[in-house]
Order: structure tokens, then C-alpha cells, then sequence
């Protein structure tokens, strides 16, 4: 598979079949995608790969606290800004909207999205889970470049066949994951991600995201 094509077909997979995949896959997987690059080379990730009863340990653990409070537990890094353009509203809005229709469930039916959410916190049922940690004393630079750690994986999955769901949702459970992963004082868990083979019947992961175009992202000059 071509770099062009992993980049087109990617897409979050919220659907997953019952289909492990094995540690020494995982294991060329991570070490494949350390090639990803970072400012100064700090490599300022740190994984925690999760599959069968580690997996499942979180998973209760998030049942668990989220039956206490739904919402989670306090974070100071939000998933989104105070501030966010209309332009971004509406981005977010048509992704929200478009995944609901895909499910058939509709804006008034407050309880079956919730429920339909909640499946963030079972990884959509896929055998892999990955936690990114950071050290919270970076810099927003380590942080971006976290993210192209975490695309270099989600495209090296699309040629393995996998599917990936980034899961920052996983930022309301911050402390909890720190105790259960026995974290440093200084380490956060960043985001969580999905991994498996895709579901290609499952309507969910039919879900194709629009993009703004080019005129509204980028400026070309001096050609
Ligand atoms: C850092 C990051 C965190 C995300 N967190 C979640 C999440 O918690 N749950 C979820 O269902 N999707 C999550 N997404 C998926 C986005 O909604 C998705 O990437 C976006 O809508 C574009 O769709 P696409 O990935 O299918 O192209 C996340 C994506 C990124 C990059």
C-alpha cells in the first residue's frame, strides 16, 4: 500500500471484529512507527499497549468511576479549547450529526447517544488499546509531535489491515489511569487509541469525514 492511499482510507474505526492481534505484530507496529519524527529527536512519547485482561482491567475501571460521576474526573487540559472558531463549531457539528445518522439515532434521543458514546470507554470493542503518556512538563511542541507519532501508527495500521480510533475521550478518566498505570509523578495520559480489524459491515465505520478545501486552509505564495 502506497502512503497516498494509507492516507486516503484512513478513518476512525468505531467497530471492530473479535480477531486478536499478536504481541509480536504489535511489537513491529510501535517500533515501525518510532520512525515518526520529533523536534531535537526528543521522542517525547511513551506508550502502554493493552490486550486481553489488561485491557479489560481498564475498561472496568472506567465503568466504574464513570457510574459514580458520568462526566469523569476534573482535567485542566480539556479536549477542546474555550475558544473555537464557527468554522471548527461546524466541523464538529457535521461529524457529531453524521455518525448519528449513520446509527439512525436522532438528535432528541439524548439517551441512546450517550449510551452510543459510551462505547469510547470499552475501545468499541477492538483487541488492542494503546495509551499515549507525556510528561507534563513538555512543551506544546512535544505534544504536536506526539500526534505525528500517533499517525505515523494509524497509517502504518491501515497497511497491516488494522483500523485506529484516536480517543482523547480518555482525558476525563486522568487521574485515575495515572494510579492504575502506576504512572510517575510528572506522566499523563494523553489520549487512547483503538486498535483492531475493522468491522466493514458494521454502518458506523462506513462514517467518510468531509474536509474543508484547500482555498480555506491554505495560501499559496509566490507561484
Ligand atoms: C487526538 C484525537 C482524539 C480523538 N478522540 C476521539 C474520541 O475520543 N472518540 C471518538 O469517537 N473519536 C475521536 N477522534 C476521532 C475524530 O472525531 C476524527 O478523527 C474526526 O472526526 C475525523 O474523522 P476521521 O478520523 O474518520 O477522518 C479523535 C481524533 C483525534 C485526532
Amino acid at each position: 500500500m502506497d502512503v497516498s492511499q494509507a492516507v486516503k482510507q484512513r478513518s476512525s474505526t468505531r467497530a471492530y471484529l473479535d480477531k486478536a492481534l499478536a504481541e509480536s505484530d504489535v511489537r513491529d507496529w510501535l517500533n515501525a512507527a518510532q520512525r515518526a519524527p520529533s523536534g531535537g529527536n526528543l521522542q517525547p512519547w511513551r506508550v502502554i499497549a493493552l490486550a486481553g485482561d489488561a485491557k479489560q482491567a481498564v475498561i472496568d475501571l472506567a465503568a466504574a468511576k464513570l457510574s459514580e460521576n458520568p462526566r469523569g474526573e476534573p482535567t485542566d487540559r480539556p479536549i477542546y479549547p474555550k475558544h473555537i472558531t464557527d468554522a471548527q463549531k461546524a466541523h464538529r457539528f457535521a461529524v457529531g450529526e453524521g455518525m448519528y445518522a449513520k446509527l439512525g439515532i436522532p438528535r432528541e434521543d439524548k439517551a441512546s447517544r450517550l449510551m452510543w458514546f459510551s462505547r469510547n470507554f470499552r475501545f468499541f470493542d477492538a483487541p488492542l488499546a494503546v495509551f499515549f503518556i507525556l510528561d507534563e512538563r513538555v512543551g506544546h511542541g512535544q505534544w504536536a509531535h506526539t500526534g505525528m507519532f500517533m499517525q505515523t501508527l494509524a497509517l502504518l495500521a491501515e497497511e497491516r489491515g488494522w483500523g485506529t480510533c484516536m480517543q482523547e475521550c480518555w482525558g476525563v478518566l486522568r487521574p485515575s489511569l495515572k494510579a492504575h498505570f502506576g504512572l510517575n509523578e510528572h506522566e499523563m495520559v494523553y489520549c487512547g487509541m483503538s486498535v483492531g480489524y475493522p468491522d466493514k459491515d458494521a454502518v458506523v465505520n462506513s462514517l467518510y469525514t468531509e474536509r474543508a478545501d484547500l482555498a480555506e486552509f491554505a495560501e499559496l505564495r509566490g507561484f
